[in-house]
């Protein structure tokens, strides 16, 4: 290595997937090391539309430690944050003094410099806290050489991270011990386990979601009776289904309990002591045209679940999905000239019958939703080779560009 390399800064970019439960975690035993009190599964989305990038550097020229998140430079002090970071440079060490590291040991005492971008929008409530994360704990860890079971680490960013350490279909085994050693995100199958299975992501509003899911679910905890039945009595049996559900491609099974699971969540926050409410009437009415939808043709095609904010994710198969699009487009007129409707995967165009539109009766709502992205099952976080994609400057500072 030429000496001025060393004042070059290394850097490392990649990136990493969203993911929506189809069980829900919702409620900690452990605030600190966020343990959950249940277990939860989600399918993690393909990262062709929705998906975080995360440079990482490191130099002996840096003075402090700094993150700079869609462009506006954040405080690195976040406990959250902090943990991160404290973990992937203890097991760096641990590693490096077991002898099998390839890194240079003094790289280990050098501040970084992090910078993470989205190519959705932040604020639109869509997990963005699991894929950013998860892409901070995947870099930091090809940065420092540290490689092994790296979900119990994105788990102490943010509990659903865990999930988007891996592809496909994973759970996030809870675990009982009480360092969280056991509680850990695994894949049940890959994404190419089922291809027909498609996504749409129907974007209700824009605006920043009410209450927060860390503050919420801890509400829940302090206050909720029915959060303690549905993770001790509820959740094990349906882990259980929903993982045979998805081996066997069973879409009725697997669709009918991520309906089912998603009402039950929204009820333990109408539960929740003051109640917090997510859904809004524009989410309700996407809840209702569903299952006339499916009431119409005698079979479950589509399911809806809804995180923590008013957007609906919609699972369904390929051979539904045009018409499902078609039906949406009706009952929520977009007046807007500008922008797409349809974002993502292209969705051939259908016509819908008089029958069908009468069975689901209900009156258009204009602009109820913003846009759709339509997306599938995808792989989980990635190296991305190509230097031009950096998001620092050999200054370390993030490019004008981005
Ligand atoms: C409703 O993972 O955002 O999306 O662990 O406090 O960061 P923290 O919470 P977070 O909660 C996600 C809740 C959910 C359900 C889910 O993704 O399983």
């Amino acid at each position: 290595m030429p000496e001025d390399s060393t004042h070059t800064p290394t850097m490392v970019t990649c990136t990493a997937p969203v993911n929506i439960a189809v069980i829900k975690y919702w409620g900690k035993r452990d605030k600190d090391i966020i343990l959950p009190v249940n277990s939860s599964l989600s399918v993690t989305l393909h990262q062709d539309q929705l998906k975080t990038t995360t440079t990482v550097a490191c130099c002996r020229d840096f003075v402090e430690d700094r993150i700079w998140l869609n462009g506006k430079e954040e405080d690195i002090n976040q406990p959250r944050l902090q943990s991160c970071l404290r973990e992937i440079r203890r097991l760096a060490r641990k590693r490096r003094s077991d002898e099998y590291s390839t890194v240079d040991v003094s790289v280990l005492s050098y501040k970084v410099h992090i910078c993470s971008n989205n190519n959705f929008p932040t604020a639109a409530g869509l997990a963005s806290s699991a894929a950013g994360y998860a892409c901070l704990v995947y870099t930091l860890a090809k940065l420092f050489g540290v490689e092994g079971e790296l979900s119990c680490v994105a788990r102490q960013g943010s509990g659903s991270a865990c999930r988007s350490m891996y592809g496909g279909f994973v759970q996030w085994k809870m675990g009982e011990r009480e360092d969280g050693k056991d509680s850990l995100a695994e894949q049940v199958e890959p994404e190419t386990h089922w291809p027909e299975l498609r996504v749409l992501v129907l974007v209700v509003s824009a605006d920043k979601k009410a209450v927060g899911s860390t503050s919420g679910m801890q509400t829940s905890v302090e206050t909720s009776c029915l959060l303690k039945y549905r993770a001790d009595s509820v959740v094990p049996g349906r882990m259980d289904e929903m993982i045979s559900a998805i081996r066997k491609r069973d879409f009725a099974a697997f669709a009918e309990l991520t309906m089912k699971d998603s009402n039950q969540f929204h009820a333990t926050c109408l539960d929740t002591y003051p109640p917090i409410f997510y859904l809004n009437d524009v989410s309700r009415r996407v809840i209702n045209l569903v299952h006339r939808y499916n009431c119409h043709y005698g079979e479950t095609r589509v399911a809806y679940t809804f995180d923590a904010g008013p957007n609906a994710v919609i699972y369904t198969l390929q051979n539904h999905v045009s018409e499902f699009v078609q039906v949406v487009r009706h009952f929520f007129p977009t007046t807007s000239n500008g922008g797409q409707f349809l974002k993502g995967l292209p969705v051939p165009s259908a016509t819908i019958s008089d029958d069908l539109k009468n069975a689901i009766g209900m009156e258009p709502l204009p602009k109820g939703i913003s846009y759709i992205i339509s997306t599938k099952a995808g792989p989980g976080p990635c190296v991305e080779e190509d230097s031009n994609h950096h998001l620092l400057g050999s200054d370390g500072l993030p490019k004008k560009t981005v």
